[in-house]
């Protein structure tokens, strides 16, 4: 089956062909980043208007990639949540028209599902079951996935995403927009021990994440340490960073172990950092667990990750797809 995904919940208008769930035939991502960057984060009217200008230029280029025509494609799918509403209603709304227009299923998709599910693009049904680590600007989440349409959140974030957290200290530290790579490059030369920073919820029973309590520490330290050279910046990031990590890493393994499953995989745009994949790769090597990432193209927002998770439903046997074709909402279920 030949899927074309379309997503916009942010600042990305992106537009994917994607064969049989696993082969990606065109994964064309138009990022808005320049236009917002002078903002220090996304301006949900600018955005908005962006996607009604480049959406179809994008879904143009998405086939002549793939160099499928319009009679192939079988079904559309674009995300409807969670995301900015008014950036989600272009995609979601183009979406719906092109499959009415086509004569085929269209199926609205949770990005977050997306991301959960992206996995499965490279490593297929082997990755199931596994326990799934979402890290992204929005949310931090962790699932277990026994099946397709069949997870269960186990945590989540009780405020910031850990993107977000990386976001704002790196604003802190007068660094740009994204922060997350920002903060990672800095990272590599400072020492991750130079300042021990709080590491929210990690002796708590629950599975949950907190990142704001980090955040104001990093924010006090700084009023009472101003940085002066580039080494304390890199020491700075190279600690939060740390503490970050610490906490996505126990507590994913925590579940893993709680709930007795040993695939663990970690998805979304937080983890393409190489400092998480690290530590999450010899946690999992330590016991023996496979680990599965998620290739860089594949991490940040796209629609290959839309149209993959809507084959999936549509071949679903014990999956009604009809319970996608919903209006908005901003729940992983
Ligand atoms: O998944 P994504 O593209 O968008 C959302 O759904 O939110 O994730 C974007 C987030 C941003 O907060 C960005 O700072 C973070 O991912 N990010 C990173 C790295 N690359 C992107 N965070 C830490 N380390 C990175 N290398
Ligand atoms: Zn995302």
């Amino acid at each position: 089956m030949i899927v074309l995904g379309i997503e916009t919940s942010c600042d990305e208008t992106a537009a994917a062909v994607v064969r049989h769930g696993r082969e990606v035939l065109a994964n064309i991502v138009s990022s808005q980043l320049d236009l917002h960057r002078a903002f220090g984060g996304v301006v949900p009217d600018l955005a908005s208007r962006q996607h009604l200008q480049r959406i179809e230029p994008v879904i143009q280029q998405a086939l002549e990639t793939a160099g499928v025509s319009w009679d192939r494609i079988e079904a559309v799918a674009a995300t409807y949540g969670p995301g900015l509403a008014s950036s989600l209603l272009v995609g979601w709304n183009v979406g719906r028209g092109l499959a009415l227009t086509l004569g085929v299923p269209f199926v609205a998709i949770n990005h977050l599902q997306a991301h959960l599910y992206s996995p499965l693009i490279e490593h297929g049904d082997k990755a199931l079951p596994m326990i799934g680590l979402v890290v992204s600007g929005g949310h931090t989440v962790l699932a277990e996935v026994a099946g397709i349409g069949d997870h269960r959140v186990l945590g989540q974030t009780r405020d910031d995403a850990a993107g977000e957290a990386f976001d704002k200290v790196a604003r802190l530290l007068g660094l740009r927009y994204p922060g997350g790579p920002e903060i990672e490059r800095h990272a590599t030369s400072g020492n991750p021990h130079a300042v021990e920073f709080p590491r929210g919820l990690a002796h708590d029973d629950s599975l949950d994440f907190s990142f704001s309590g980090l955040k104001t520490a990093v924010r006090y330290w700084l009023e009472k340490n101003p940085i002066k050279t580039e080494a304390q910046r890199a020491d700075i990031c190279a600690s939060f960073q740390e503490a970050v990590v610490d906490v996505l890493v126990s507590k994913t393994i925590r579940a893993a172990e709680q709930r007795g499953i040993r695939q663990v995989s970690i998805s979304g745009g937080v983890s393409q950092n190489r400092r998480l994949r690290q530590r999450m790769a010899e946690e999992c090597a330590a016991r023996k667990w496979r680990l599965l990432t998620v290739p860089a193209a594949l991490c940040t927002d796209n629609a290959a990750m839309i149209a993959a998770l809507a084959d999936r439903y549509l071949n679903s046997a014990t999956h009604r797809v009809s319970d996608h074709a919903v209006e908005p909402s901003a729940c992983l279920t």
